[in-house]
């Protein structure tokens, strides 16, 4: 339904007029022309020792910043003002999402729901989004059969965890809520992700279809045998191919996890040409640009002629290509340390949701000329030569 949004604002509003009802308030996305410096602000009841109060957690793309409010002193038509183009309101009763139309109206769906009150301590930003004693860690040996994260386990168990993370903040944004995920993780390994993000987005209630591809058999052997153990093989396939073999197939979601070198490139490129949504990609080791660097422009020199930080010049050119190319391809793009470097050197990720925003000249030129002055051939401009070519020329 199309209303003003002055008065979908007071609607909105008067939703919050008694806290305890409200599980979570979301507002994200940009209005035209313009950006907030926050890409999203999650509000929540609390109960403090002095009361109740709003948390609003304010992200910044790599950080929270979180702040109590008054429950009387939150007005969403200022939080809105602020240039963000999307609203939603999940309560014990209903789920109303409101969006700015290009017009300046705005779209607002509701639905009814049957949820729970919200839990209200403080501390609950702390708790894991799934816990170390789900059945999915014992049986991944993550965690022991009493539940209890294995030490030496622990690394793994983080990056898995911020990952979910990274993935909840992308989910919640959709504003076209299918109930349904078909999500794809590339270089799937032993699945300690593609069983997580599985789990944790059936317990957000989505029907989700997940398969998990690996170029090695005996990874899928060994994971097909985990998701029977686990009751899961209707939902959860296993694939033995290398990326690039793969036939595209229509997917919401690419995930991939310290993929190999290109095979990152592989698995970006993948997920473009089959049109996904949403594409999370924490990259590895990146030789193929660094390999290539061998006249780097003037006056680079000074730091590619060090072993080390060439190899870093080399990671730090490789993503922010992938991140280019994403954006030149209508994807909004972003990159995050998605995880802190004590738990992975290998902490970036290139978060990429797709708008189908039209290519800018900006964008284009700064490729092209990353590309000429380094002299190098990234494999993943290779790898979507078809689609960049409208673009790049
Ligand atoms: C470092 S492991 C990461 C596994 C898993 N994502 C994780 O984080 O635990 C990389 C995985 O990617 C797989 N892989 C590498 N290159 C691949 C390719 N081109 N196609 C499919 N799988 C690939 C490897 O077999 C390996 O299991």
């Amino acid at each position: 339904m199309i209303e003003t949004l002055d008065r979908a604002l007071s609607r909105v509003q008067g939703l919050l007029a008694d806290p305890q009802l409200v599980r979570r308030i979301c507002l994200s996305g940009r209005a035209r022309g313009r950006k907030p410096d926050q890409i999203r602000v999650d509000i929540r009841p609390v109960a403090l020792k002095s009361g109740l109060y709003w948390q609003m957690v304010s992200h910044d793309g790599e950080r929270d910043i979180t702040k109590n409010v008054a429950v009387d002193q939150l007005s969403i038509k200022e939080l809105f003002a602020l240039g963000y183009a999307n609203i939603l309101i999940e309560s014990t009763s209903q789920e109303l999402s409101l969006r700015l139309t290009k017009s300046g109206d705005a779209r607002v769906s509701t639905r009814q729901v049957a949820l729970e009150k919200a839990e209200l301590s403080h501390d609950r930003a702390k708790e894991r989004l799934l816990g170390a004693d789900d059945e999915i860690f014992t049986e991944l040996g993550i965690s022991d059969y009493s539940g209890k994260l294995k030490p030496s386990r622990s690394n793994k168990f983080i990056q898995v965890q911020e990952f979910l993370k990274i993935l909840k903040h992308s989910i919640d944004e959709r504003v076209e809520k299918s109930q349904e995920l078909k999500v794809i993780d590339l270089g799937c390994g032993h699945a300690y992700l593609t069983l997580a993000a599985h789990k944790y987005l059936t317990n957000r209630g989505y029907k989700v279809n997940t398969l998990g591809i690996d170029e090695r058999q005996e990874s899928r052997e060994r994971n097909i045998s985990l998701v029977e153990k686990l009751r899961l093989s209707k939902e959860i396939s296993f694939h033995a191919t290398k990326i690039a073999n793969l036939d595209l197939m229509s997917v919401d979601i690419v995930i991939s996890l310290h993929a190999c070198d290109t095979a990152s490139d592989d698995a970006i490129s993948w997920a473009v040409k089959s049109g996904a949504e949403m594409i999370l990609v924490a990259p590895c080791c990146h030789h193929d640009i660094q390999k290539q660097m061998r006249t780097p422009p003037s006056p680079w020199n000074i730091a590619t002629k060090h072993g080390i930080i060439n190899q870093r010049v080399g990671d730090i050119i490789t993503d922010s290509i992938r991140a280019a190319v994403l954006k030149i391809l209508g994807y909004r793009t972003d990159i995050i340390e998605f995880v802190a470097g004590e738990h992975t050197p290998k902490n970036l990720m290139i978060r990429a949701i797709r708008t189908g925003t039209p290519a800018q000249s900006g964008d284009i030129q700064e490729l092209k000329q990353t590309i000429a002055q380094w002299k190098i051939e990234p494999a993943l401009i290779t790898r979507l030569k078809d689609e960049l070519s409208v673009r790049l020329g």
